[in-house]
């Protein structure tokens, strides 16, 4: 568990995490998302101890990073394995010896490293690259390097600074699927800052939007997005579209929920009109979530909310911002 309280980080006298409050559970994959220079990376190092913090509190598993002295920090990090964008591995080694590198660090026997690596590279899917020097690897491979990398020392948490933003789409998707598949077998905690939506809605549980140092929200992803939060719309620069007269209500179709003729019913049932204003599906980890905004003339409003309240259908009011 890493538990964040009121977190203040300064750059001389630049302000770049202001009272920062997070919570991530085990198990949990987290995504942390906002624009460049809203101290995604800043409070990442700051988890693993590479930054300090003036005030506030950072509590990885009950201890507080800002307290532990260098020997206790070298340990502290056996338990948070850190991949990056560029992949960081050492061009001179080759994919065994990359893999090899915290394992030497802690004074492995030969033997134990041998069978730790092979290990390794078989989870993340590139045992036939074990002899090859990183300069012959497409991007997506070395991520898997710095992936089996960063699971060496069997860490409980896996912090990604942008892990995906330097590989395309499919890339992204298997590597995405990688990690997924690494929480679900290993069950360890993954931690995901990206400036990429589709990480968040490909496989976080959790996410926190941030802007200028600030965390604007935090919520189950699927709450956010079939809410269309006001932070989730700041964050990609869309405004709820609403038609100017009459009463707009958003109608959310959940997971498991096929409610497809429930509108033409209700037009039914109520003798009204409406009309369409906005509809989207979108694909959630393993679910599709919906969303409907219509429009019904201001008389007619009531009776359609109450007709929703009876039936137990999500909805809300969408009045202009
Ligand atoms: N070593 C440093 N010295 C001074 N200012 C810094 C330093 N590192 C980061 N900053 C500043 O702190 C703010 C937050 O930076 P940070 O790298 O955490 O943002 P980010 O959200 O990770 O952005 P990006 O998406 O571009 O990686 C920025 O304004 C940045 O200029
Ligand atoms: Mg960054």
């Amino acid at each position: 568990m890493i538990c964040i309280k009121k977190v203040n980080k300064y750059y001389g006298k630049t302000k770049v995490l202001k009272g920062v409050d997070m919570e991530i559970r085990d198990g949990e994959i987290f995504g942390i998302i906002g624009h460049s220079g809203a101290g995604k990376s800043t409070l990442l190092r700051c988890i693993n101890g590479l930054e300090d913090y003036k005030e506030g509190s950072i509590l990885v598993n009950n201890k507080e990073i800002r307290t532990l002295n260098e020997k206790q920090l070298r340990e502290m990090r056996k338990e948070l394995g850190m991949i990056f964008q560029h992949f960081s591995l050492l061009e001179r080694k080759t994919v065994f010896e990359n893999i090899a590198l915290p394992l030497e660090c802690f004074k492995y026997s030969k033997e134990d490293i041998n069978k730790r690596v092979l290990e390794l590279l078989d989870l993340v899917g590139i045992k036939d690259k074990k002899d090859i020097k990183p300069r012959n690897l497409s991007g997506g491979q070395k991520q898997r390097v710095a992936i089996a990398r960063a699971l060496a020392l069997n860490p409980k948490v896996l912090l990604c600074d942008e892990a995906t933003s330097a590989l395309d789409p499919n890339t992204t998707k298997s590597i995405l699927a990688l990690l997924k598949d690494i929480n679900k077998k290993l069950g360890i905690t993954i931690v995901m800052v990206t400036h990429q939506m589709e990480v968040i809605k490909q496989i976080c549980t959790k996410v926190a939007i941030m802007e200028g140092g600030e965390v604007l929200e935090i919520g189950e992803t699927e709450e956010i997005f079939l809410h269309n939060t006001k932070a989730l719309r700041k964050l990609i620069g869309e405004d709820n579209i609403v038609l100017p007269q009459g009463t707009n209500i958003k109608i959310l179709f959940p997971k498991g929920t096929s409610n497809e003729s429930l509108i033409t019913k209700m037009a039914r049932d109520l003798d009204i009109d409406f009309s369409i204003v906005f509809g989207k599906l979108e694909k959630f980890r393993d679910d599709i979530l919906g969303s409907l905004i219509i429009n019904v003339s201001n008389k007619s409003g009531e009776s359609v909310k109450r007709y929703l309240d009876n039936k137990g259908i999500i909805w809300e009011e969408i009045v202009n911002d």
